[in-house]
């Protein structure tokens, strides 16, 4: 089955739904905020920022408090860039994407307080503002032509397209982990190369010229993909199969054909493809770390007012509401309870003694003005 019919994000608002476990994106979403901000200053230089009506994708949207967090930072910043240039205030349509499988539904329940908060806080004078969605996968077309002016995306384009071929001999390996053969590196690389060229490609067509895009998404610090800890939640995963395989709840060639379809890309590969690709201007380039177990932990803890946070069961809920729709369609549901146990008691074990860093980066770019045509009249005498 291909695998924009298979994943999906943990729905509804249990212990390990996506929405009760995004606490950690949303830190990101922060961090990344100053970026979305310098963007959009930056497309206040374009006649066409100043459309009647400024048009937002957001990308890979998910359901949960985060979805809609992210549409009110880029209206509350695009509202004061229009301030600044004496400008009215535009309207919003705000196009929230995710695969088939999202949990749409969940997002929706949270509008009418999204739109109450909107017009309590601007007032009668904000233009409207029209949330809609956007089913389909972002490796394929999604809007009409040059119909955008920003495409946000986070936590979201490090996923595949589809698991890669020749990764046979990965062996109990679930990720590019340390034992990985070189070909199992080189096929990783390979698909993220093709699926992020195309997802160029693709946002070319639909965001008009001057239009932007902010990208944040899960990396690591070496050129190496084996040689820092930015794969620890899958080596947690690893581990934990591998128990299961030992008292014979997983089969050996369960494991050996499983392989996750997400990539830690480094900033410099990043760098190459857009710079490969032409038609985008690479504006900015960051990158920021997160200490999974430490810091940032305990900026959650006074941000959610939670005392006793377990850390390993919180790892565990979070991998569960990334992964499980993989594993319940690989492996079969009845293992599920029995993985993500043995996930938070590893995860605890590996808190207990390590800081994991956890790196993110995030990329700004400009559509390039060149698909517009340009007239040279020469006059004769
Ligand atoms: C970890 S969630 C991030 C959600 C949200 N952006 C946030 O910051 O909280 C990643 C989302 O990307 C979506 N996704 C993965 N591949 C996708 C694709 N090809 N097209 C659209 N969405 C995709 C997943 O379904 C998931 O909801």
């Amino acid at each position: 089955m291909p695998l924009a019919d298979i994943l999906h994000m943990n729905i509804g608002d249990g212990d390990s739904s996506y929405a009760n476990n995004s606490l950690f994106t949303k830190i990101e979403i922060q961090k990344a905020a100053p970026f979305i901000m310098r963007t959009i200053r930056s497309m206040a230089n374009h006649d066409v920022f100043f459309d009647h009506c400024f048009r937002i994708a957001d990308l890979g949207c998910s359901s949960g408090k985060n979805t809609l967090l992210i549409a009110s930072n880029v209206i509350n910043t695009i509202e004061e860039v229009y301030q600044e240039n004496n400008r009215k205030i535009p309207q919003f349509e705000v196009c929230l994407n995710d695969l088939f499988g999202n949990d749409f539904y969940n997002v929706f329940k949270l509008l009418p307080d999204f739109y109450k908060t909107l017009r309590k806080d601007k007032g009668d004078k904000f233009s409207p503002c029209f949330v809609s969605a956007v089913p389909g996968s972002f490796y394929g077309r999604l809007f009409p032509d040059k119909s955008l002016h920003l495409v946000h995306s986070c936590y979201s384009i490090h996923w595949l397209s589809k698991v890669c071929h020749g990764l046979e001999n990965n062996k109990l390996n679930i990720y590019i982990a340390k034992t990985s053969p070189l070909n199992v590196l080189q096929a990783y690389g390979n698909q993220f190369h093709t699926d992020f060229t195309k997802f160029l490609q693709l946002r070319f067509e639909e965001l008009v010229c001057g239009g932007c895009m902010v990208l944040t998404l899960r990396s690591r610090s070496s050129l190496d993909p084996t040689g820092d800890d930015s794969n620890s939640f899958w080596d947690l995963l690893t581990i934990s199969l591998l128990e299961m395989l030992k008292e014979g709840l997983v089969q050996e060639s369960d494991i050996i054909s499983f392989n996750i379809p997400f990539y830690f890309p480094h900033e410099d590969e990043l760098r190459d493809i857009i710079q490969a690709e032409g038609p985008f201007s690479l504006d900015n380039i960051d990158v920021f770390e997160l200490n999974w177990g430490q810091d940032d932990y305990t900026y959650m803890n006074e941000y959610t007012h939670e005392s006793n946070h377990n850390q390993g069961k919180n790892t565990s809920n979070l991998i569960r509401a990334i992964t499980e729709s993989l594993f319940t369609s690989h492996f079969g549901n009845s293992i599920i309870d029995e993985l993500f146990k043995k996930c938070e008691k590893n995860a605890t074990e590996h808190l207990a003694t390590n800081i994991t860093r956890h790196l993110s980066v995030v990329v700004s770019l400009t559509k390039k003005m060149n698909d517009s045509v340009v007239h040279i009249i020469l006059l004769v005498p």
